[in-house]
């Protein structure tokens, strides 16, 4: 059947991914990627796709309900794959309202337009909502998340992402509208902004600037390759469960300041730098308050259920990343320098 599928938050780091996967994949489908383009998202990320025939690029607020239902009128939208959010844990210790702004009531009057929109055949289309382990809190030294783990954020980040998993879940309790979760560990890969772990490090060390590690360095994430997540994200999409959760992760644990020595190592080789030259860049800061201690994700549920696990190490996936860093400096200047949302302000500002 064709699909008019709405990914929201598709100019960001997952979500372009994600777009790139259903254009290319799916050609029978029209994907409409729905995106305010704030600091975060980036239409430079989508080049490779956007004369795509199935491509449309819709600028429009999640926050904003008008702007949601045009392009549903537009486009005739059938199923959501819900990404738009406010994603960084530190810029939701300085300003929380912003992240309950896009990600409670974002989502809220996106589950509003889409629930009206659908009324008089909901059993044909579904809302996917792309969410983060992070809703689950800490774990200790041992353990992992399940999808029956209860919820316990800690951050200002993770309690507005389980806040908008809660709103999912009851409009399919209350309204009956199709619903599907996916919970996922960290991603790195392409097209990661800057101001997370593994692309600062690379831009830091590239720039011989110094490396901050926050704490003790002994925190821990589980990290899955980026295109393993817009797979999964394409498993769940077609095969999952309506109602159900899916948690998506790496079986890949790390401690941060194993990634940062291991990142060094690695970029000293290729920047033909002697061994060691980088790690000297490091430095251990004050922590993030409410730090976390350790993520971890029992995937078992999407491997017996659906099939579906990651395909690509560790290993390959950081290697793949440093390349595509260093093949790609302009983009890396261009996001961190801030010249492409004056060129988006100025771009739009009529609209
Ligand atoms: P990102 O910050 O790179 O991208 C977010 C995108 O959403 C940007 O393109 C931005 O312009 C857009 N956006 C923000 N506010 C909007 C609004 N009000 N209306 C429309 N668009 C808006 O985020 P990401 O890392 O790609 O994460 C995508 C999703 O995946 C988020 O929901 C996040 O919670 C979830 N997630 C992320 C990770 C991770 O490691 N990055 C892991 C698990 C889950
Ligand atoms: P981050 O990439 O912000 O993802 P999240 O907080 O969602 O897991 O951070 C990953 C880990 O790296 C986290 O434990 C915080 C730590 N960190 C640093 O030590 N230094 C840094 O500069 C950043 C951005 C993160």
């Amino acid at each position: 059947m064709s699909k008019k599928i709405l990914i929201t938050g598709g100019a960001g780091f997952i979500g372009s991914h994600v777009v790139r996967l259903f254009v290319n994949q799916y050609p029978q489908y029209q994907i409409v990627n729905f995106d305010a383009l704030t600091y975060a998202g980036n239409l430079e990320n989508l080049r490779d796709v956007e004369t795509a025939s199935n491509y449309h690029f819709f600028k429009g607020d999640i926050t904003v309900p008008q702007e949601i239902e045009a392009a549903f009128q537009q486009y005739g939208i059938t199923d959501v794959i819900h990404l738009a959010a406010e994603s960084h844990v530190d810029r939701s210790i300085h300003s929380p309202v912003d992240f309950v702004m896009t990600n409670v009531v974002g989502t809220v009057h996106l589950l509003n337009v889409a629930k009206q929109f659908w009324a008089s055949d909901l059993e044909n289309h579904l809302f996917y909502h792309v969410s983060t382990d992070e809703v689950y809190g800490t774990l200790g030294e041992t353990g992992l998340f399940t999808e029956q783990t209860p919820y316990d954020p800690r951050s200002p980040y993770s309690a507005s992402k389980a806040s908008s998993d809660h709103f999912v879940r009851a409009y399919h309790e209350t309204y009956h509208l199709r619903t599907v979760v996916s919970n996922c560990s960290n991603n790195y890969g392409p097209f990661h902004f800057p101001e997370k772990l593994i692309p600062l490090m690379i831009r830091n060390i590239l720039h011989q600037q110094p490396l901050p590690v926050y704490g003790d360095g002994l925190y821990t994430r589980d990290w899955l390759f980026v295109k393993d997540h817009a797979r999964a994200i394409d498993t769940v999409f077609h095969k999952g469960i309506v109602g159900e959760t899916y948690n998506i992760g790496g079986f890949n644990e790390w401690k941060n300041i194993d990634i940062v020595h291991l990142v060094c190592g690695i970029m000293d080789e290729k920047l033909g730098r002697e061994k060691g030259t980088s790690q000297q860049l490091i430095r251990f800061v004050k922590d993030r308050p409410g730090h976390d201690r350790r993520y971890a994700i029992d995937a078992t549920k999407i491997n017996r259920e659906l099939g579906w696990k990651p395909s690509v190490t560790f290993e390959e996936g950081i290697v793949e990343t440093i390349d595509w860093y260093l093949a790609n400096q302009e983009w890396l200047e261009h996001v961190s320098s801030g010249a492409y949302q004056s060129y988006y302000e100025s771009m739009y500002q009529n609209r």
